[in-house]
């Protein structure tokens, strides 16, 4: 198995310069040789005593012709020597671009943080980057091995090399892998076919590591799992302690208040002739009922009793009735579905304090004129069923990218997400605001 690296190969004109030189002397050689043969032959001579009879046809002329067309032959050849080392040189230049751009491209498949592999069509790995043979725990100098060997799922293995048969191309967005050692790694993977530089088909592999990524997801989940557990519990907790604190006020405080207010009458009965008692038991009786009334509302708001004895629809509907009472310049709808019996304790307290901390919101910061409240149950034929609640006014809105300090929002996604559920607050700034929740109802009961 191949990892990298080759050598430039060093060519240069340096090369060219020695033959040149040699050349160079063989005709420096040959013309000293001439001019020796020629003087020892006379062979000028000679060939001028063979052409005087044909003067006529200017035959003598022929030498410094000659001599005029070797001086041309010898400048057409250097112009030509020149174009080719021109050539070279080009080629050369091209030649070392591509060598350098090789080098980046090689040292990019080297040092990514990817892991990329290249087999034979049989899955024989070929070629390795370093952080593929870090992620299959590879040793440099380990035999040949099949990439085969390192699916954890030999039928996977199976599937794919049929699909890179038929030309597909395999996205995967997990992939699990047995490293050399025998542990376990997953990995996003990507693996095509394609024809390599031999001709010949080869298999390449690309991976990223996402074995931390997906062990802290989980941890992350379960952490998120036990967080909604123990939500789950301090709202039940948090609604017994107010169920309990409710019964106290309405049993304790109700009862004396009661006594306290009959005692009054009676006194305020009996002063006949005597005003300053008769004033002082008349406003004893006036503030234990105003007392008697705020115990009331305190306990009402601690434990809507109206869930307990008229159910979800009613009590919202009363909910919403009270406050429409009081805030008697705002337009607002309630839509429900007569058949919200039988829903889960929480899912019922949940939607009544949602509907309640909205419409305390509204109070206070919406400057809304209208308000639309619905309750509807969901179910499909494959979806499990799921109660949605929505709460739109048409106010001021906010921005929700602003920071705020309220805990009322917060508490009403932590009651909806402890049940599963899901739950979105929409707005902008002149635009009013939606709250929206949906809560599946088996999860609940
Ligand atoms: N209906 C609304 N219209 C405009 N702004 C709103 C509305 N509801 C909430 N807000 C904005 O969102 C913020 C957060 O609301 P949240 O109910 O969480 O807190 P709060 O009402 O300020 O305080 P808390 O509910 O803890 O008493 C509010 O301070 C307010 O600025
Ligand atoms: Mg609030």
């Amino acid at each position: 198995m191949e990892t990298t690296t080759h050598s430039l190969p060093a060519h240069s004109l340096d090369q060219i310069r020695p033959s040149v030189r040699r050349d160079l002397l063989v005709v420096a050689a040959v013309t000293i040789v001439t001019f020796f043969v020629s003087s020892l032959l006379e062979l000028t001579e000679r060939v001028l005593a063979f052409t005087r009879p044909f003067e006529a046809y200017q035959i003598d002329e022929l030498p410094v012709t000659f001599l005029a067309m070797v001086l041309a032959l010898a400048w057409f050849s250097w112009r030509r020597s020149r174009q080719a080392v021109e050539q070279i040189n080009l080629r050369l230049r091209a030649q070392q671009a591509l060598m350098a751009r090789e080098a980046q491209f090689r040292l990019l498949f080297e040092e990514t943080l990817s892991g990329s592999v290249l087999a034979d069509a049989d899955g024989t790995i070929r070629l390795c980057n370093p952080a593929a043979i870090g992620l299959l725990g590879l040793d440099d100098a380990e035999a040949p091995m099949k990439l085969g060997d390192f699916y954890a799922d030999t039928a996977l293995w199976r599937q794919h090399c049929a699909q890179l048969e038929r030309g597909e191309r395999i996205d995967a967005p997990t992939l699990e892998l047995r490293r050399a050692d025998g542990s376990t790694a997953r990995v996003v993977a990507k693996l095509g076919m394609m024809k390599g530089v031999d001709g010949q088909p080869e298999v390449h592999l690309y991976m990223t590591d996402i074995t931390e990524l997906t062990r802290t997801q989980r941890e992350l989940a379960d952490a998120l799992a036990e967080n909604r557990l123990l939500s789950q519990r301090y709202v039940a907790l948090q609604e017994e302690e107010r169920r309990h604190l409710a019964r106290e006020l309405h049993d304790e405080l109700g009862q004396s208040l009661n006594a306290i207010k009959v005692d009054a009458v009676t006194i305020r009965e009996q002063s006949e002739g005597l005003p300053d008692i008769r004033r002082g038991a008349q406003a004893i009786v006036d503030v234990s009922t105003q007392v008697y009334q705020v115990v009331r509302s305190l306990t009402r708001r601690l434990r809507p009793v109206a869930l307990d004895e008229l159910g979800l629809t009613s009590a919202v509907q009363f909910l919403v009735e009270e406050w429409q009472r009081r805030h008697k310049d705002v337009r607002c709808s309630f839509q429900a579905d007569d058949d919200l019996e039988g829903l889960a304790e929480t899912v019922n307290i949940t939607v009544y304090r949602l509907v309640q901390e909205c419409l305390t919101n509204i109070a206070k910061h919406a400057q809304a004129h209208s308000v639309s409240i619905a309750i509807e149950p969901r179910s499909g034929a494959k979806a499990a069923p799921k109660l949605a609640v929505g709460v739109a006014d048409v106010g001021c809105g906010f921005d929700p990218g602003a920071p705020r300090q309220g805990l009322g929002l917060v508490g009403l996604r932590e009651r909806v997400e402890a049940l599963g559920g899901r739950f979105e607050v929409s707005s902008a700034p002149g635009r009013g605001l939606r709250v929206a929740a949906v809560i599946p109802l088996e999860a609940a009961r």
